[in-house]
Parts: structure tokens; C-alpha cells; sequence
């Protein structure tokens, strides 16, 4: 028997199609909003990564797909959205066209995780960047579009927020010796992991999951108090803006996330749905710095990713009901001679925009009946001799059995009235 690579998952029907509303949604929401629909290769040059998403960052230490292609390419399956538009903005210069460039993508993200409920190796995100604005309402705006598309799905989230200042002198250059300092302290308490970060780029302890680590992480000083009075500004703002749209956050200011290049505001979205290791549905920030890093203009930029299989866990905690794209008619001929008034039949209902099927092998009424159970189908529109000579068809309800002769054009509208039930 052939297998699935290990830990991969199919999504198969009706989750597909649950799983393709959610897509569905988040578009609709995220077109309203003026992003347009970027789709970039499902592997970049290693370098785009290790450079963008940064060294020190367990992606890039332990999470990437990366392998060499026949010609000795370092390539590497995308664990993350934001590096690819960054490094497509770059390529296609599409920051001549008028700032700030918004685009959105849904794709598949690759990351070689230990796999749990609601981590997987490959995930899927919708995500939003828009590059080219330092403007706190466009921080705004990014928030709000994510809390909208959530809302649309029917997940109810908190919102963190954390501003993670800016590289520069006045935040981060004095704050990292201080976390350094602090860290130093429990060099030996710390474990190997949290010690590597803490050499690499101290930062990025507050990824760290060990328990005994976060107890420590518990005292150490936050760059909430380091910040210059820009970045305080622009955090200001974004709280502001929050608050004018009735959109509710709870300041995290140990919020770091796991990627090297964010600046300035950050934030995430958690379901209470969820289990705790893995409760984001999504999450973002600005990235002030991506542009220039992976050799475009000064440009800042800002952006939200949103994790499709996490929404339907939380969707699913919380009853709401997706349509699942079953056909509506089954259409059945008696006898061979039935067959072409039934596949005259079936193309109108299609033409209405009705899905609809029929059997592709002669069998008895009764297991006709049977297969349209099987398949979900809500109605049987059966075309016997009498239908055939008459020009009708007889449908019937799955749910009541109750049946009604109609002419082929009711029966259309019937069957289009009882789909958009
Ligand atoms: P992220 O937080 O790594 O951010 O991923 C975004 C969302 O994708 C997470 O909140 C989560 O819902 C989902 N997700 C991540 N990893 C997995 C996984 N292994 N299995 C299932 N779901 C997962 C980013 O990727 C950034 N690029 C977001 C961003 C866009 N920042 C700025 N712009």
C-alpha cells in the first residue's frame, strides 16, 4: 500500500470544503481592505529565510525542510509567509506602484515540528503584508482586519499586543545587555536550548517552553521599559486607534514571537478553544527592518498570518456549522431509455447552478436510493417511462419521501430553492 509521508495529513471532503469557506471568508474580508492576492513559489532560496526570519530563531535551527536541488541549490520549503512577499516585493519592484503595497496569500507553510493537535508539519495560513507605511493607523487597520476575519469565522479570540521597539539605539541596544545581564544571572539554571538563545540573541529566550525557564523568564526586565518615546508613540496610537474601533487587547509585553525581524508593534491572537501549547490562530507584526535585509529600499512593513487548521479547531469548539458541498440532486433513470432525458435533466440543473450527479451504472431503484443517502444527496429526481413520455421528472425528498411530479423547469427551481436551504 502507498502512504502518506509521516505526520502529513490529506484533507478530505467535507473538511476540505469546510477548510475552503474559511478560505473563502478570509479573502472576501481581506479584499474588502484593499490587500490583493500574491502567490509565490512553495520554495525560496534558503538564504531568503535564514536571512529574513533570522539565525537565531528555532524555524531556522530546527524547522526548515531545506535540501539541495540537482544542481546544488540550498532551497527550502516556506515555513512562513512574510520573507517570501518581502523577498517578491523586491523582485518585482512592486514598491513603484504607490505605498503601501497590500497583498494577501493562502498557501501551505512548512515546518518540521513535533507534531500535536493543532501542529502540524504542513499548515496552511492566510495572511496579510502591507509594506511601505510607518502610519500607526495601518498597524490599525492590520489588527482589526485579522479580529474581522476571525470574527467572520465564528472564533472568538483575545488579542496580545506587545511593541517590540526598534533596533536602534534608544530600545533594543539598551535593553538587550540588561535581559543579558539578568540572563547571566541563571546561566547555569537555564537549558542548553535557552543558553544558546541567550548567546545568540537574548530575545529570543522568550521563546523558550521549558517551565523552569519561563519561572526565571518570570523577573526578567521588559522592553515595556525600555522603550523610546517614538516607539511609546506609536504604541500610543495603535492603543488608540484599538479603542476607536471597540476592538479589545490585553497588553503581553513578553509577547516576542518567533522571528528575528519583527519590530515595533506585535501581536497575537489566541483562542481560549485551544489547547494551551498551541492556542494562536494567528499572529503578526511589524518588520521594519525585512525590506532592507532582503536587499530592497528602506521600506517598513506590517503583516498578519492566520492558521486555517487552528480556526477550524476552534470552530469546531465552538458549533459553528460550515456548508459542506454535497449534491443536491441525484438523477436517476429507470431504464436505458430514460438515460437522456436524465442527462438532459442533470446539464439544466448544473446550468441553474445546482450540484448534481447521477449513477453511472444501471441498478435498481432501491440501490439508487441507497447511493443517494450515501452521498448526501437532499433529493431524487427519477425519470421513468411516464416522466419520459410526459417531459417531467418525479422528485423526491430524501429526508420525508415524499415525492412530486414537476415539470423539468420547476423541478430546476425547486431543487436551486431547496440548495440555497
Ligand atoms: P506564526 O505565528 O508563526 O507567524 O504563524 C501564524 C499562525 O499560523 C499561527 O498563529 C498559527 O495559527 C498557525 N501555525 C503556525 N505554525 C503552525 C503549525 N505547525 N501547525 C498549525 N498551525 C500553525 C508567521 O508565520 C508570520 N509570518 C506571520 C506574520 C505575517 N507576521 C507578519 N506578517
Amino acid at each position: 500500500m502507498a502512504d502518506i509521508p509521516r505526520y502529513m495529513r490529506d484533507v478530505i471532503p467535507p473538511e476540505s470544503e469546510r477548510f475552503a469557506e474559511v478560505e473563502r471568508i478570509g479573502a472576501s474580508i481581506v479584499e474588502l481592505a484593499g490587500y490583493r492576492r500574491i502567490i509565490t513559489p512553495m520554495f525560496e532560496n534558503t538564504d531568503t529565510f535564514t536571512r529574513g526570519v533570522g539565525e537565531s530563531t528555532d524555524i531556522v535551527n530546527k524547522e526548515m525542510y531545506t535540501f539541495d536541488d540537482r544542481s546544488g541549490h540550498s532551497l527550502t520549503l516556506r515555513p512562513e509567509g512574510t520573507a517570501p512577499v518581502v523577498r517578491s516585493i523586491v523582485t518585482n519592484h512592486l514598491d513603484q506602484g504607490g505605498l503601501p503595497v497590500k497583498l494577501y496569500y493562502s498557501a501551505p507553510m512548512f515546518r518540521y515540528e513535533k507534531p500535536q493537535k493543532g501542529r502540524y508539519r504542513q499548515h496552511h495560513q492566510i495572511g496579510i503584508e502591507a509594506i511601505g507605511s510607518e502610519d500607526p493607523a495601518l498597524d490599525v487597520e492590520v489588527l482589526a482586519t485579522g479580529w474581522n476575519v476571525l470574527a467572520a469565522c465564528g472564533v472568538e479570540a483575545t488579542l496580545l499586543l506587545n511593541s517590540m521597539g526598534h533596533p536602534g539605539e534608544d530600545c533594543r541596544k539598551r535593553y538587550q545587555p540588561a535581559l543579558k545581564e539578568f540572563l547571566e544571572g541563571y546561566r547555569e539554571q537555564l537549558d542548553a536550548d535557552c543558553k544558546r538563545r541567550m548567546d545568540q540573541n537574548p530575545l529570543r529566550v522568550f521563546d523558550c517552553k521549558v517551565p523552569a525557564d519561563q519561572a526565571i523568564l518570570a523577573n526578567a526586565p521588559l522592553l515595556e521599559d525600555f522603550l523610546c518615546a517614538s516607539c511609546r508613540e506609536h504604541l500610543g496610537d495603535v492603543q488608540r486607534g484599538l479603542k476607536e474601533l471597540g476592538i479589545p487587547y490585553t497588553m503581553a509585553p513578553r509577547l516576542v514571537r518567533g522571528f528575528d525581524y519583527y519590530t515595533r508593534t506585535t501581536f497575537e491572537y489566541q483562542s481560549a478553544a485551544l489547547d494551551a501549547a498551541q492556542n494562536a490562530v494567528g499572529g503578526g507584526g511589524r518588520y521594519d527592518g525585512l525590506v532592507e535585509s532582503l536587499g530592497g529600499p528602506g521600506l517598513p512593513g506590517i503583516g498578519f498570518g492566520l492558521g486555517i487548521e487552528r480556526i477550524r479547531l476552534a470552530q469546531e469548539a465552538a458549533g459553528v456549522q460550515l456548508p459542506s458541498h454535497e449534491v443536491t440532486v441525484l438523477v436517476v433513470p429507470v431504464g436505458a431509455e430514460e438515460k437522456d432525458a436524465a442527462t438532459s435533466l442533470l446539464w439544466s440543473l448544473r446550468a441553474a447552478g445546482v450540484r448534481s450527479d447521477t449513477t453511472y451504472s444501471e441498478r435498481s431503484l432501491k440501490a439508487q436510493l441507497k447511493h443517494a443517502n450515501r452521498i448526501g444527496a437532499r433529493l431524487v429526481a427519477i425519470i421513468g417511462a411516464n416522466e419520459r413520455a410526459a417531459g417531467t421528472c418525479t422528485l423526491r425528498r430524501m429526508d420525508s419521501g415524499e415525492q412530486t411530479e414537476l415539470s423539468v423547469s420547476d423541478a430546476v427551481a425547486r431543487a436551486a430553492e431547496e440548495q440555497a436551504r
